[in-house]
C-alpha cells in the first residue's frame, strides 16, 4: 500500500519522502515540476509529473497503485505573490486540494494529511501559539492554507477519512546539501545572498515589542518537519477512522532576528551584522508555536536547533554556489 504525496519533488516534500523511505513506507510522487525538481528524488521513487487541477490524471495514480493516504505538500507559498496574485494562489491551493479531495474520495481513500502553515494565525497577540489560538489570516496565502484545512476537515467528516492537517512554522536547513532550499523567500537564505554578494544581510525592523527590538520566529529544521509528517502517517495507518486532527509543527523556542544572525555569523564565519531597514509589512512581532499537542498526540517532538539549521542550509548553500 502507497502513499501518494503531491508535490514530492519540492523542498519540503523531498524531505518527507525521505523520512518516509527511510521508515519503510512506499510513496508515489505527484508534481508539477513548476519549482520541484526530479534530482531530489531518492533512486526508484516512482514520480507522476502533473497538475493537482487534473482530474483524469488523479484518477490514473489512484486507480493505477493501491493508495492508502494521500499526502497533500503541493502548494504555492509565497505570501507577497499570493497579494498580487490571489486568483493564482486560489486556484492552485484550494482548487487543487478540493481536486484531490474529491479524487481521493471516490477512489475510497481513507486518509489525507495536509500541509498547512503558521500563516492561518496571521498576526497572533500571545506567547505562545496553540491549535486553538483563533486563525485570522492576512494575506492570500494563510487564507488559502486555512480554507483547505476546512475543506479536509470537511471532507473527512463527510467521506469517512481520518485526516491531520500540520502547520508549519519557520522551516530551514536540510538534510543533505543538495535537499536545501534553492528558493531565495525566507530569512536564512536572503542573509546568505546578502553575505555572499559582500553586502550587510538586512533587518527588517529594529524596533518590536521584543527582548532586542527584532521579529522573534519559531524556526524549525526540515528534517523534523519530515520526521513529524511520518508520525502523523503512523497515527493515520493505526487510527484512520478517529483521527481528526491540526497541529503545529515548532520547537516552542522564539529566536530573534539578531540571534539568528549571530549564529549565521558564528557559523559562516562572516560578519553578518546586519543592518536595520524599515519594518517589512504584514509582519507579526512574534510567532512562536506550543509544541504541546503535536509531542501529546504523536509523540513527535523537535530534535535538531537553529545551529544544525543553519550548518546545514550553509552547506546547501555552498553547494549551488561554489
Ligand atoms: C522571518 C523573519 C522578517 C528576511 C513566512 C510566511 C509564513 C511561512 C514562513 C510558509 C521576519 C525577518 C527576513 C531578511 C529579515 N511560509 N527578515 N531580513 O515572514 O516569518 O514567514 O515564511 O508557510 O507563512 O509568512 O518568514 O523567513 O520571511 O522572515 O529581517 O532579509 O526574518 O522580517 O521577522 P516569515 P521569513
Amino acid at each position: 500500500m502507497s502513499w501518494v504525496i503531491t508535490g514530492g519533488a519540492g523542498y519540503i516534500g523531498a524531505h518527507v519522502i525521505r523520512a518516509m523511505a527511510a521508515a519503510g513506507i512506499p510513496v508515489v510522487v505527484l508534481d508539477d515540476l513548476s519549482t520541484g525538481d526530479p534530482a531530489r528524488l531518492p533512486q526508484g521513487v516512482t514520480l507522476v509529473a502533473g497538475s493537482t487541477l487534473d482530474r483524469p490524471l488523479l484518477d490514473r495514480v489512484l486507480a493505477e497503485h493501491e493508495v492508502e493516504g494521500v499526502l497533500h505538500i503541493a502548494a504555492k507559498k509565497q505570501v507577497a505573490e499570493s497579494v498580487e496574485q490571489p486568483l493564482r494562489y486560489y486556484r492552485e491551493n484550494v482548487e487543487g486540494l478540493r481536486v484531490v479531495l474529491e479524487a481521493a474520495a471516490e477512489a475510497g481513500v481513507r486518509r489525507f494529511l495536509l500541509s498547512s502553515s503558521a500563516a492561518v494565525y496571521g498576526m497572533p497577540d500571545v506567547e505562545t501559539v496553540t491549535e486553538d489560538t483563533p486563525c485570522a489570516p492576512i494575506n492570500p496565502y494563510g487564507e488559502t492554507k486555512l480554507a483547505g484545512e476546512w475543506l479536509v476537515r470537511a471532507t473527512g467528516r463527510a467521506h469517512g477519512m481520518g485526516t491531520v492537517a500540520l502547520r508549519y512554522f519557520n522551516v530551514a536547513g536540510a538534510a543533505a546539501p543538495e535537499l536545501a532550499d534553492p528558493g531565495v523567500f525566507n530569512l536564512v537564505p536572503m542573509v546568505f545572498e546578502r553575505l555572499a554578494a559582500g553586502q550587510a544581510p538586512l533587518v527588517f525592523g529594529g524596533d518590536y515589542p521584543t527582548a532586542d527590538g527584532t521579529c522573534v520566529r519559531d524556526y524549525i529544521h526540515v528534517a523534523d518537519v519530515a520526521a513529524a509528517h511520518v508520525a502523523a502517517v503512523q497515527r493515520l495507518r493505526e487510527q484512520p477512522d478517529s483521527t481528526e486532527l491540526v497541529l503545529n509543527i515548532g520547537r516552542g523556542v522564539g529566536v530573534s532576528v539578531r540571534e539568528m544572525l549571530d549564529v549565521i555569523g558564528r557559523v559562516t564565519g562572516l560578519d553578518a551584522t546586519g543592518e536595520v531597514v524599515g519594518r517589512r509589512p504584514g509582519d507579526p512581532a512574534r510567532v512562536v508555536a506550543s509544541a504541546e499537542r503535536i509531542a501529546a498526540e504523536l509523540g513527535w517532538t523537535a530534535r535538531y536547533g537553529v545551529e544544525e539549521m543553519i550548518t546545514s542550509a550553509w552547506a546547501g548553500w555552498q553547494l549551488r554556489h561554489p
